[in-house]
């Protein structure tokens, strides 16, 4: 395929058409028209076409998209063709639930490990992965050829841990604590703010209450 620049807000939807054409796949639909996909995604046909003509040849007139293809080709965009190991940094009740969660091996990202500072977590397993201490990081991380941390510890400590990261062969970091993070750009980080989200929410509820004021 050939390689150009894609803007960033395609890329930020490209998660949503895998998706949807993941589960277009296992209902074993083979193909699908930007209108047809349109009506599912609740988003423009020509919106699909714009963003999905940016990768060249997936759609052909009268036929519509081959869906495995579209599927495989976003996911070697996406880099969801090869597996990728992840370690847990910060094993309280955020870091424990992102544990529990079974669904990111489907997609690819297997849990390798788990890590803390508190010595009562010490060896209690989740989903079979034992937690270690913050001491065997390092080469733990060298070991196990972990690409991605993720970072569900205190926001006091995440530019500590951040920095003693890029000092491994880490190549993303997932970061949970509320604060920014400032590393070499070898180091990607993908910060995710819930509330932030949740603030969105607020915002559009309080619009729909304005709107709907006697
Ligand atoms: P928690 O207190 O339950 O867990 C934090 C864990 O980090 C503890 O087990 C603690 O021993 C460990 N820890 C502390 N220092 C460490 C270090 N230097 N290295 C390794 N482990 C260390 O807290 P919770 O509720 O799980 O939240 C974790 C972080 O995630 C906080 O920064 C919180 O603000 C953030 N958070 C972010 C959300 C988001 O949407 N981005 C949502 C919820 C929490």
């Amino acid at each position: 395929m050939e390689e150009r620049e894609i803007s960033q807000a395609v890329i930020g939807r490209l998660p949503r058409y895998y998706r949807y054409l993941g589960e277009l796949l296992s209902n074993g639909v083979e193909r699908i028209s930007s209108s047809d996909l349109s009506k599912r995604m609740h988003v423009t046909a020509s919106q699909i076409r714009q963003d999905l003509n940016n990768f060249g040849g997936f759609g052909q007139q009268g036929y519509g998209y081959n869906v495995k293809y579209l599927h495989t080709e976003i996911g070697k965009i996406l880099g969801l063709n090869v597996n990728r190991n992840f370690v847990i940094i910060g094993a309280g009740n955020l870091g424990q639930a992102l544990a529990n969660y079974a669904g990111f091996e489907r997609s690819g990202f297997i849990l390798k490990g788990i890590f803390d500072v508190n010595p009562r977590l010490e060896g209690v397993s989740i989903r079979g992965i034992p937690i270690r201490m913050m001491d065997d990081l390092k080469a733990f991380i060298m070991e196990n050829n972990i690409e991605i941390a993720v970072l569900t510890i205190p926001k006091t400590k995440a530019a500590e841990v951040a920095q003693m990261l890029a000092d491994t062969n880490i190549k993303g970091i997932w970061n949970f604590a509320p604060t920014d993070l400032h590393l070499p750009k070898e180091v990607v980080v993908e910060n995710v703010h819930l509330a932030e989200s949740l603030m969105r929410l607020s915002y559009k509820v309080e619009r729909y209450n304005e709107e709907h004021m006697e």
